[in-house]
């Protein structure tokens, strides 16, 4: 079944102390959001664990940022899905464009990182979206395409079925910039259509396809409003409790 998510992106943002506090401010709101909202939130890794601690009981999920694509071992500085299954997480986001443009991530890494998530039982959300150069030159759909047949294309039917996508123009992302509800709805469809000519009709159906790009209260309500936009990526709306949960009302 097709779900409505907000998904908060917290990057480099807040110490532990702060990011607990967060936390407990949006679970104290979890009132004010319609029950058929899912809301997940994705801390840095040194706040999993006490974040996990601080949304326990609520319906709030718990994310993370990035994984290793590999098991275990001799990898310095990295961090495997096991523990991030052990700290609590549920989801963890992949590819995210700063990601790829600053630390080298190809869609031949992400194929291994989307295979461990998913045999941990953690669902990835898996980032595609274009630059602006590419966006100008009207070249947006071959490239969203490219990046979804380079990874998900890797996966069966079945994994698929439990990716999340979401659609994040990178000339929108932090940049107040956003792209309007019909450009934003237009390749939604788009990614729906490669993901059903491929795997089926239910399985692109069934598929959560979220939008990410300065997604704000005053402009979410239109967006999601769209039958292929299925709720947000929220990067810096989400660093405020008030303003993701109002995102989170705007269906
Ligand atoms: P933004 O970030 O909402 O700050 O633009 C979104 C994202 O990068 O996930």
């Amino acid at each position: 079944m097709r779900r409505k998510i907000v998904a908060g992106n917290w990057k480099m943002n807040t110490n532990v102390a702060e990011g607990v506090s967060l936390a407990k401010d949006v679970v104290a709101k979890l009132n004010e959001v319609p029950q058929d909202v899912n809301l997940i939130i994705a801390p840095p890794f040194t706040h999993l664990v006490s974040v996990a601690e601080a949304i326990k009981g609520s319906k709030v999920a718990l994310s993370a940022q990035n994984c290793a694509d590999e098991v275990k071992g001799a990898y310095t500085g990295e961090v495997a899905v096991s523990m991030l299954q052990s700290a609590g997480c549920t989801y963890t986001i992949l590819g995210h464009s700063e990601r790829r443009q600053y630390y080298g991530e190809t869609s031949e890494k992400l194929v291994k990182k989307m295979r461990l998530a998913l045999e941990a039982g953690i669902s990835p959300i898996f980032c595609v979206g274009e630059m602006k150069e590419e966006r100008l030159a009207n070249k947006h759909f071959d490239v969203v395409e490219a990046q979804i047949k380079e990874v998900l294309f890797e996966l069966s039917a079945a994994e698929v079925a439990n990716v999340v996508i979401a659609y994040e123009p990178v000339w929108a992302i932090g940049t107040g910039l956003t792209a309007t509800a019909e450009q934003a709805q237009e390749i939604h469809a788009f990614i729906r259509k490669v993901v059903a000519d491929k795997f089926g009709a239910k399985v692109a159906d069934d598929m959560s396809i979220l939008y990410g790009g300065s997604c704000k209260p005053s402009n979410a309500k239109e967006l999601f409003a769209c039958k292929d936009i299925d709720g947000g990526l929220i990067g810096g709306a989400a660093l405020k409790a008030e303003d993701f949960i109002a995102i989170a009302q705007s269906y």
